[in-house]
Order: structure tokens, then sequence, then C-alpha cells
């Protein structure tokens, strides 16, 4: 039975956040139905613990007596023999169907502040093709690769996942079968001012914000990820986030690297360019695997220090591409009431007591967050921390200009691909910098490395004097020449 009007009034007088029932008369019976269902979702103990402990005082601040660098695998190059064995095993697994795909998606975008779900960001530089479409590509040359299934769990949350969904229909689900993917939807919190009351964003509406890409491991317990997953034979989900253009899913040499150690969560690193650079930095602190956040540096200066030669100590920058194991998963939802969680002082547009809509011009309020590498402290045994290239692997798309960003990563990505067409025998032209004076566009689909690109072009020629998009097929797809 769904809340009345008097149980949402006594629990929220319960909690001192009967405000915002203020505009209840002014609601019709569909307004206030859609309410109390909203008010029956939020989990009061959990906010009422984190209005307490991060609004009303000063949350404390955690110290470490001894922070180590992680031990990294060196990333993969030639034949080393680990990094065979490792193909090998993931290749296998891929084989076997024992991996599964998790993309985190529900997130709000809101520095990109593109109109819609970050997935449907245009991204292909000529084709003008969505991030999600990117990363299906990468799904069909694996499931054509490995001859297995891949299915695909993707986490929206109520601020994008009518119009995700609408997407995926209207593209065809990419050519994928719509049976093998599956939407789940994370929790939302509610947005918190400074004196601690929630906030309204409609007058029969609380202002909310999904519950962090952390949010996704109960996700995949409420929505029955876990539980298909098992039943399909699936052992380990291959984790990324829909900004990254660039990113590897199911990576063979990661997945095996994962079975053969026997991990319960795995992550990549690339290794940081300058200590400060804006990225979590993977490490272990008073022997628990962490993430520190790069905002938090100057709280654990020894994460700033330098060795004798000058390089940096703790280097492993944490670009968020995981591999979790289903038992690990639910080991750690089990013990998720002391996960931790993190505040976020933001700008939250609200309606004031008067009815109207306020833009405020700065932060007035918290955001309430859980991150998926905080189930890093919960595993037990040494984690795989396997050092990458970016190149090829991370181009995270925040925002439209500067770092980690729609042109650098269009930058990146056609170095990247450059390579493989200078490799092939097309040299592409550079301009006086040094970097690719066309734009290139390779579809994952044709080609997921130089290796395999190589082997599919055959010896054709390209014309890089113009722009050029290959396309799934192979097909040149090419603009006219610059005159
Ligand atoms: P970010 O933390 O960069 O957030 O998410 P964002 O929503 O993309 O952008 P801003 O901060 O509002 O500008 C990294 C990844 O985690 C997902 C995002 O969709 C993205 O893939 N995410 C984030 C979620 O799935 N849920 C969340 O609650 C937060």
């Amino acid at each position: 039975m769904a809340w009345t009007h008097e149980q949402a009034q006594a629990v929220l007088a319960e909690q001192g956040q009967e405000h915002v029932l203020r505009f209840w008369s002014s609601l019709n019976s569909e307004e206030r139905a859609v309410f109390l269902e909203e008010l029956e979702q939020v989990d009061f103990r959990l906010v009422g613990r984190l209005i307490r402990e991060w609004v009303l005082s000063e949350p404390p601040e955690e110290r470490f007596s001894r922070i180590e660098p992680i031990p990294l695998i060196p990333k993969v190059a030639g034949d080393r023999p680990d990094a065979v064995e490792a193909r090998e095993a993931g290749e296998e697994a891929l084989r076997q169907g024992w991996v599964g795909l998790f993309l985190v998606a529900g997130g709000q975008g809101t520095r990109l502040g593109f109109e819609g779900p970050k997935g449907a960001y245009p991204i292909g530089p000529v084709s003008k093709k969505s991030l999600f479409a990117f990363h299906a590509e990468k799904i069909r040359n694996l499931q054509r690769r490995y001859g297995c299934v891949l299915p695909w769990y993707i986490m929206v949350s109520d601020a994008n996942a009518d119009a995700t969904r609408a997407f995926f229909r209207s593209h065809g689900h990419f050519g994928l079968n719509p049976a093998d993917i599956f939407f789940l939807k994370q929790r939302m919190m509610p947005c918190i001012d400074e004196k601690g009351r929630f906030m309204l964003a409609e007058r029969g509406r609380l202002a909310m914000n999904p519950n962090g890409h952390g949010g996704c491991l109960p996700a995949m317990i409420e929505n029955g990820v876990i539980a298909d997953a098992r039943r399909r034979g699936i052992r380990a989900l291959s984790y990324f986030q829909v900004d990254n253009w660039a990113v590897k899913v199911a990576d063979p040499y990661f997945i095996g690297y994962h079975f053969l150690r026997n991990a319960e969560m795995s992550s990549k690193n690339h290794w940081k360019n300058h200590v400060r650079e804006a990225v979590g930095v993977h490490c272990r602190c008073d022997g628990e695997y962490r993430v520190i956040e790069y905002t938090e540096l100057d709280r654990y200066p020894q994460l700033l220090e330098v060795d004798a030669n000058g390089r940096m100590i703790h280097g492993a920058g944490n670009p968020a591409i995981h591999i979790l194991s289903l038992d690990f998963v639910e080991r750690v939802v089990r013990l998720y009431d002391s996960f931790p969680w993190h505040r976020a002082h933001k700008k939250i547009p609200y309606i004031d007591e008067c009815g109207e809509r306020v833009n405020p011009p700065k932060p007035n309020g918290y955001k309430f967050e859980t991150f998926v590498f905080d189930a890093l402290r919960f595993i037990r045994h040494e984690p795989v921390a396997l050092e990458i290239a970016r190149a090829g692997e991370y181009t995270p798309i925040k925002q439209f200009e500067g770092d980690n960003s729609v042109t650098s990563a269009w930058l990146r990505m056609a170095e990247y691909w450059a390579e493989w067409l200078d490799a092939a025998g097309s040299p592409v032209p550079r301009d006086d910098q040094g970097r690719p004076a066309v734009r290139i566009e390779i579809s994952p689909e044709f080609a997921l490395t130089q290796e395999e690109f190589l082997a599919r072009a055959a010896g054709r020629v390209f014309p890089t004097d113009r722009d050029l998009y290959i396309d799934p097929e192979g097909n040149l797809l090419s603009a006219p020449a610059a005159q």
C-alpha cells in the first residue's frame, strides 16, 4: 500500500522535514500521488545520519599513518609471458561467456551541458555517432571475434532513464539483441540545503540527485542484475563509464589477469602526467586499498612526494575502469551500511517559500554520492592494478573544451588512429605542432586494435588529405579534399 498523506506527514515531522509539504493543498491528485511515492522511496535513516554527520557538524577527517603506492602490473607490451597468458585466459573467459558488461550512465552530465543523456552525445568527429553507438560497436566486434554474447547492463537514473531507453529504441539498439540489453535504475538521494533541510525542485517534487556511480552496487542486487548474470553463467562484470569514449570494454588482457589472480575487483591505472593531475590516486592506506580523490591531495601530502630521481611515487591515476566479480558485489552490498558517502557543495535550483523557482548564483546545498572505487577498501587480498597507456583507453568527456573534454578527446583519438593509418601505409599529414591535420574516425566494429586494423585493411591505401571515416564494414566515407 502506497503511503498516505498522514503517513508522509508523520515521518517528515519526525525528521524535521515537514516543510516540503507546504504546497500540498495546491497539488492535484496526480501530483500528490507522485510526490507520496517519491517520499516513500527516501531512506530517511540514511539521509538523517548524513545530515547529522555531514551538514549539521563538520565530518571527521580521515588520517592515515602509512600510505603506500599500489603495485602495478606493468603495461602490456610485446610478448611478455604473463601478458600472453593473461590474454589467452581472458579470451577463453570471453568464449566461455563468463563476462558481462556493466555501464554506468546515470549521471547528470552537468558540466557538459548537453540536452539529453550523456551517452547520446554525438562524439564521432565525422560520423556524429553517439557515445552509446561507439560502445555498441565495440561490443559487436567482440561478439563476432569471440563468438559470444556479452550481456550489457546499463545503469540509468531518474535524470535520464526514459530518454536513454527511447534513444536505444530509436537506434534499433545499435544492432544488438534487445534481449541482451538490460536497463536498471539507480536510487536517488535528496539534496540538502545548508541548514540540513530537504529542498523542493517543484511544488510537489524533492530536489534529488542520483546516488553516485557507487550506487551501481546495490542497484545490481535490487534490480536483479546479479541474478540474471548468474543465470547466464557470468562470473565477472567489465565496468565502464559512458563518458570514456576510448574505453576498451571487456579487454581480454584485463579480464585474464582478473581471473588468473582470482581477483575480487580489478582496476586499470594510468601514470599521472603530474602530481596534481585531476584524477584519483590508487594506493594503500593503512593496509586498505583506496582511491584518494585529487581534491583531497592536500590532506595527504605524502601523495605529492617524488623520489630521488624526481619521479612520482604515487603516480597511479585511476580512470574508473574495473572488473567486478559477482561474489564480491554480493559481499560488498551486504556491508553497504559501512560504505562511505561523499558530499559535494553545489548550486541546486529550488522552489522557495513563495513557490518561485530560484537558480542560485553560488553553491547553496549538498549532494550526497557514493563512488564505485570505494569498494576497493572491502577486498580481502591484493587487487589487480594494471597499468595502461592513456592512448586508446582513456578519453573522458566532462566538458566541451579544456581538460577531459570533447575537443581533447577528438585530438587524442585522431593521434591514436593516425598511427594505425601511418602503419597501414597511408601517412596522415600533421600540422606544425605535429597534430593530425585532418579529422579521423575508425569504427571500433571494424577494428579495435592496430593489429586488427592492419589485418582487415589488408594493404588498402586510404586518402588522408581530407577528413576520413572508416565505417563498421570498412567502407570509407571521406569529406571532399580541401581546395
Ligand atoms: P561523473 O562523476 O563525471 O558525472 O560521472 P557526470 O554526471 O557524467 O557529469 P557531471 O559531474 O554532472 O558534470 C562519471 C560516470 O559515472 C556515471 C556517469 O554517467 C558517468 O558515466 N554516474 C555518475 C552514474 O552513473 N551515476 C551517478 O550518480 C553519477
